[in-house]
């Protein structure tokens, strides 16, 4: 079982797509561990954008990713991190499927609704960068049984 962290962006809080947003992975199967509103500041943006700070762009993602609180949570699943990342689809929403988060929500390379992390390994970091172990739950192990056959759990 794997837990990984998806972050509504200003652009999906402002655009009133946060119960949307939820409901998808909800209504996939996916289970919300942790969920909590946070105003992101330039410190936590360059830790968790460490790979972006050299470019052209990234004053203007900081803009972007403070213009509002977001919304955390960890989400977990069978190979979560990877059916969360189709689930989010391409960076830029001109060019995400139909049928993804990114595909239907946004026109925008930047304002583009969502971050789902893209490996285990990072998804174990982003996790712990946004939660303090105590602000994940786990409730729902009696619930598996309705969602997975046996042997995928
Ligand atoms: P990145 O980690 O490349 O993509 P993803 O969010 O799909 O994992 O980029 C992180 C964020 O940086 C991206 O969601 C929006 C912003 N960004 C831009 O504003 N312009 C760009 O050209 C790129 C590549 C990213």
């Amino acid at each position: 079982m794997e837990s990984t962290l998806v972050l509504i962006k200003p652009s999906g809080v402002i655009r009133c797509l946060i119960g949307d947003i939820i409901a998808r992975f909800q209504h996939k199967g996916l289970i919300i561990a942790g969920l909590k509103m946070m105003q992101l500041d330039e410190a936590i943006l360059h830790e968790h954008y460490a790979h972006l700070v050299d470019k052209p762009f990234f004053p203007s993602l900081l803009v972007s990713m403070t213009r509002t609180p977001v919304v955390a949570m960890v989400v977990k699943g069978v190979d979560a991190v990877a059916v969360v990342r189709s689930m989010t689809g391409a960076t830029n929403g001109r060019k995400a499927a139909p049928g993804t988060i990114r595909g239907d929500f946004s026109m925008s390379g930047q304002e583009n609704i969502v971050h789902a992390s893209d490996s285990v390994e990072n998804a174990d970091i982003e996790v712990r960068r946004f939660f303090k172990p105590e602000e994940v739950f786990n409730y729902t192990d009696d619930t598996f049984k309705y969602l997975y056959a046996p042997d995928e759990v």
